[in-house]
């Protein structure tokens, strides 16, 4: 049984986490770098008109307004409502609605089998209970619905960022896992067990050629990505770590160029989909 220790823990831990996503310019990372991911998602989870559908984790809607474009009833939740913002006017300029509300995907606020389709576009795997979160998508789905998630692989240029980072960042707290680990398609299947069948994973990447360079990518991340802030938050006061961690943070970025006049990298994910049990 949960005491009330771990609950306000638990409460303390997600009040960081949306603190985090609300730093920097996250609208902008989702207009400027992965907007196409959301549409992936949609398309490969075969969203059709009239589908209840719940975007987990949803940011500013990536994959929920193209849900909604489809004629899918759609609902956006995440843990950063500053982030509905953004959201609305998204969901405004394509003319749909959509409705925004704020949930932890760790206990969603929705009564069991209540949508056609369960999505998560790097999202959920930012809930840091792998297996509660895991749950909490099949709980929601109706039987015979599809849960499909897209998630940055570990080995993949957002995976490696986190691991760069991870020297430079505080300990996670106890029983947290590491995000991109939903990037392996083993951890997931394990995750979502015999309540799901009908699989479908394939890897695959996003082209990027919005940084001209590592370090104007390095400037632009520093300003707009939410958990690269914080971690430069917390070296603030130490120049020689912060030199370090741009350093390698820049050599990632050159790492991952497909070499050329300017940067272009290529950003591995995994898309997973399947079938809740009926
Ligand atoms: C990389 S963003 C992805 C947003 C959006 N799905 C997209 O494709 O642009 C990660 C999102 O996960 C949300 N998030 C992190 N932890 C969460 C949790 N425990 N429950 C719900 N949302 C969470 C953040 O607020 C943020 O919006």
């Amino acid at each position: 049984m949960t005491s009330t220790i771990d609950r306000s823990a638990d409460q303390a831990l997600k009040a960081r986490h949306r603190a985090v996503w609300a730093l920097g310019d996250y609208p902008a990372v989702a207009m400027d770098v992965i907007p196409e991911l959301g549409p992936e998602l949609v398309a490969a989870s075969r969203v059709h008109a009239g589908d209840r559908v719940l975007d987990v984790a949803a940011g500013t809607g990536n994959a929920a307004v193209p849900a909604a474009l489809t004629g899918a009833t759609v609902i956006a939740s995440d843990l950063t409502p500053e982030l509905f913002v953004a959201g609305r006017e998204f969901a405004q300029q394509h003319g749909v609605q959509v409705q925004w509300e704020e949930g932890d995907a760790e206990a969603l606020p929705y009564d069991d089998g209540g949508f056609d389709v369960v999505l998560s576009c790097v999202g959920v795997m930012f809930a840091p209970h792998h297996q509660q979160a895991a749950d909490e998508l099949v709980r929601v789905c109706r039987p015979g619905g599809t849960i499909g998630l897209l998630s940055w692989t570990p080995e993949g240029f957002v995976g490696q960022l986190f691991k760069t980072m991870k020297p430079y960042a505080p300990p996670p707290p106890p029983g947290a896992q590491p995000p991109p680990l939903w990037g392996d398609e083993g951890h997931v299947r394990e995750l979502l067990g015999d309540r799901v069948t009908e699989v479908a994973a394939r890897r695959q990447t996003l082209t990027t050629d919005f940084f001209q360079t590592p370090d104007a990518w390095l400037a632009y991340w520093k300003t707009v990505y939410g958990p690269t802030i914080a971690v430069y938050r917390g070296i603030a006061d130490d120049p020689e770590r912060v030199a370090a961690l741009d350093a390698d943070l820049v050599a990632l970025a050159a790492r991952f160029d497909r070499g050329g006049d300017s940067l272009v990298m290529d950003w591995e994910y995994l898309i997973f989909t399947a079938r809740k049990q009926g």
